[in-house]
């Protein structure tokens, strides 16, 4: 991967978030700025799984000229070597097997963030993963499950695999989005391996990227829930490393940035559905409202009809002030993002 990293500044990552990050949001964030590279949402592993072809068209049909990496979630070796030989036959970037996911239902099966409970099976994945995957690759980990003291021994298994780069959404399964991130745990990670590390969690802004960067010496940044919010984000970082204009968008701009999403999804959709399609926008567009002004957020989470719908946007979005540049401090959706840039 080290092959990948930008010779002066940070690589810049979007992070994989399911059902949001598929192909329309790919086309419509890297109009606006691109990550250098992409990695996909998970892909399904077990014994009975196929290749999801909605995930994979955000690698076969991705024309933003940026790399896309793959990722798998599962416990079965077997069919998680099935996979990673399957994916490879598809123009990725590299295969990133995930250790992070929280979600009850994916722990409960020892897979996702569930398999940091039992380091000597994630030994045993990446052991023979390794052996089938002659290009990069990557994992996806959290410091641990029930704390980040868990973290230490984790790192000495990846020491003991030639995995090509760590990305590390530094905080514990049980911590799940809530709180800071380990700053200090990237930092044991950078100093421990040999490969490049990527550090994740709370980016929101330029002074939150460069404060992490900075605290953890990661060779790269990865922005999830902070790049939907601002899809500018990618370009404002790269601009401030390289001491260049950045550009600071509008509530016009995001506007803009809704209805492309919007008619790309709806583009994309096998069969398009209103109803359907406001969920769906829904999803992303909690991400995006936030913070902006209570009553729109109220009135989105509320609303069923597309034309409801863009009558709250256009009510709310239509000004050419300035979008603040971070989510409310004391935001529960980015919660603990202001101890990054604290006394920075
Ligand atoms: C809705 C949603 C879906 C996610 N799906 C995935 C996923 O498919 N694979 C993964 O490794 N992480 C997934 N994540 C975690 C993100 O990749 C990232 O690690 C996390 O959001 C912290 O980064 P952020 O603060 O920049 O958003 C998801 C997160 C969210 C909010």
């Amino acid at each position: 991967m080290r092959d990948l990293l930008p010779a002066l500044r940070p690589a810049l990552v979007l992070a994989p978030m399911q059902a949001i990050t598929d192909l329309p949001f790919m086309r419509v964030l890297a109009r606006r700025s691109s990550p250098d590279w992409f990695v996909c949402e998970y892909f399904r592993v077990h014994p009975a799984s196929t290749l999801n072809p909605h995930i994979l068209r955000a690698i076969t049909e991705n024309k933003t000229g940026r790399p896309v990496f793959a990722q798998m979630i599962g416990s079965d070796l077997a069919s998680l070597r099935r996979s990673a030989v399957a994916l490879a036959a598809y123009p990725v970037a590299g295969i990133d097997l995930n250790l992070g996911c929280p979600a009850p239902i994916v722990c409960r099966k020892s897979a996702g963030g569930g398999l940091l409970r039992d380091p000597e099976a994630i030994n045993r994945l990446l052991g023979g993963l390794r052996e089938v995957i002659a290009g990069r690759f990557t994992v996806k980990t959290r410091v641990g499950y029930s704390g980040s003291d868990e973290f230490g021994g984790l790192l000495e298994i990846f020491r003991r695999h030639a995995i090509d780069g760590l990305t590390v959404h530094a905080r514990s399964v049980r911590e799940c989005y809530q709180g800071p991130v380990h700053t200090a745990c990237v930092q044991a990670a950078v100093a421990t391996l040999s490969c490049p590390v990527i550090a994740n969690g709370n980016i929101v802004d330029v002074p939150s990227a460069l404060a992490y960067q900075r605290q953890s010496a990661a060779a790269g940044l990865m922005i999830g829930r902070g790049a939907i919010r601002n899809p500018w984000i990618f370009g404002q970082v790269r601009a401030a490393c390289e001491g260049a204009e950045m550009i600071i968008p509008t509530y016009r701009d995001l506007l803009e940035y809704i209805r492309e999403l919007s008619a790309e999804i709806a583009r994309e959709a096998p069969r398009y559905e209103p109803l359907g399609h406001v969920q769906r926008m829904k999803r992303t567009l909690g991400y995006i409202s936030h913070g902006l002004d209570p009553a729109f957020e109220y009135a989105l989470r509320r609303c069923s009809q597309p034309a409801e719908l863009w009558a709250l946007c256009e009510a709310h979005l239509g000004s050419d002030e300035a979008l603040p540049s971070r989510p409310p401090v004391d935001s529960k959706l980015f919660s603990g993002f202001a101890q990054l840039t604290d006394g920075a």
